[in-house]
C-alpha cells in the first residue's frame, strides 16, 4: 500500500497528473525516513527538515507534524511483514492546467510509500567498502533536500558501474559529501566533517553520528578538509538513512587504515545501535 494525497491505495493504482509539477520540473522536495520495528527513528528532525526544504521554496507544508505522523503510522501499519522499513515521503508543488515555470497556489500532491530496509550487520562491513571522488558539480542549495536530483543520480550510476559504494564530491578541493550520504574524515583521534551550509544535506544520521561520537569521547571538528585530507585519513565513514554508518576503506584504488574498518568507526556503529533502541 502507498498514500497518495489522502488515500491509502496499490502502489500499481497510484498515478500522478502528467501535469504535476514534480513531474514537469522535479518542482518538489522529499524525505527518506528509516523504520525500525514499527517505530519511526528521529521522526521530529525529520518533519523539521521536510517543512525547512519546503519553506525553501515556497510551498505551504499541507501537514501538521501530528497529521504526518499519523499518515506514516497508517502506512507502516500496513505492512506489519517488513521487520524495518524505508519510508520515502515526497510533496510536489501540484499541478497546474499547462507547463508553465512560473506557478501559482496550487494544492501540494503529497505521495508516500514504505519499503523492507535490510539493517546493515557490522560482521558485514569489517572490511569496509569503496569509493571513488568526482568534482561536486551540484548548485549551491544543497541544503535543500529537493527532488532534483540529476547530478546526484549520474554519480550514483557512475558508482555502480565502478562496483563502488558511493562518490565523494569534492567542491574546489574541499571535501563535501557523497553522492547520496554525508562524510567523516577521523584523523589522530578527531573527527572532521563538513560543517552544515549550502554545499551539505544536513543529514539527520550526521547528527546522531556526530552525537555517538561525542558520547564515545571521540573530538569532533565541524571543519572543511581538503581531498588530500581524505586519504591521508585514519578513517573515512558515510552515513545515511538508509547506510546508518559505514567505513570506507578504499577511495580511488588508495587503502585507507590498510583495507580495514577502524576502531572509532566499530565504537560509533555500536553506539547507533543502542541509540536506535533509546530513540523510540
Ligand atoms: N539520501 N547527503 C545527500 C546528498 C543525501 O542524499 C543523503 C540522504 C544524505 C544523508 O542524509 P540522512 O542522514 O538524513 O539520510 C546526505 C537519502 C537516503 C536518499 O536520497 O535516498
Amino acid at each position: 500500500m502507498v498514500y497518495l494525497n489522502g488515500k491509502y491505495i496499490e502502489k500499481d493504482k497510484a498515478f500522478v497528473s502528467v501535469m504535476d509539477r514534480g513531474f514537469l520540473f522535479g518542482d518538489s522536495v522529499y524525505e527518506v525516513i528509516p523504520v525500525y520495528k514499527g517505530n519511526i527513528f528521529c521522526i521530529k528532525p525529520h518533519l523539521d527538515r521536510l517543512g525547512e526544504s519546503l519553506k525553501a521554496i515556497n510551498i505551504p507544508n499541507p501537514h501538521t507534524f501530528e497529521q504526518w505522523n499519523a499518515i506514516l503510522q497508517q502506512l507502516i501499519d500496513y505492512h506489519p511483514q517488513y521487520n524495518n522499513q524505508s519510508i520515502y515521503l515526497q510533496v510536489t508543488r501540484g499541478c497546474d492546467t499547462d507547463r508553465k515555470h512560473t506557478y501559482d497556489k496550487l494544492k501540494p500532491t503529497v505521495y508516500v510509500q514504505s519499503s523492507p530496509f535490510e539493517v546493515v550487520r557490522k560482521e558485514d562491513f569489517l572490511k569496509g567498502v569503496s569509493a571513488i571522488t568526482r568534482d561536486d558539480i551540484r548548485w549551491s542549495q544543497c541544503n535543500t533536500k529537493v527532488t532534483s536530483l540529476l547530478a546526484n543520480i549520474m554519480y550514483a550510476q557512475e558508482a555502480k558501474q565502478n562496483n563502488v559504494e558511493d562518490v565523494i564530491l569534492c567542491r574546489d578541493n574541499i571535501v563535501t559529501e557523497c553522492s547520496s550520504s554525508n562524510i567523516f574524515i577521523v584523523k589522530n583521534g578527531c573527527v572532521y566533517t563538513h560543517p552544515k551550509g549550502p554545499h551539505i544535506l544536513p543529514g539527520i544520521t550526521r547528527e546522531v553520528v556526530l552525537e555517538c561520537a561525542n558520547y564515545c569521547g571521540i573530538n569532533i571538528e565541524e571543519v572543511p578538509t581538503s581531498k588530500e585530507d581524505l586519504f591521508d585519513a585514519d578513517e573515512v565513514w558515510v552515513s545515511s538513512s538508509t547506510r546508518e554508518v559505514l567505513p570506507i576503506t578504499k577511495i580511488d584504488d588508495v587503502l585507507i587504515n590498510q583495507g580495514q574498518a577502524g576502531e572509532l568507526w566499530s565504537l560509533v556503529y555500536d553506539r547507533f545501535q543502542v541509540e536506535k533502541s533509546l530513540n523510540v
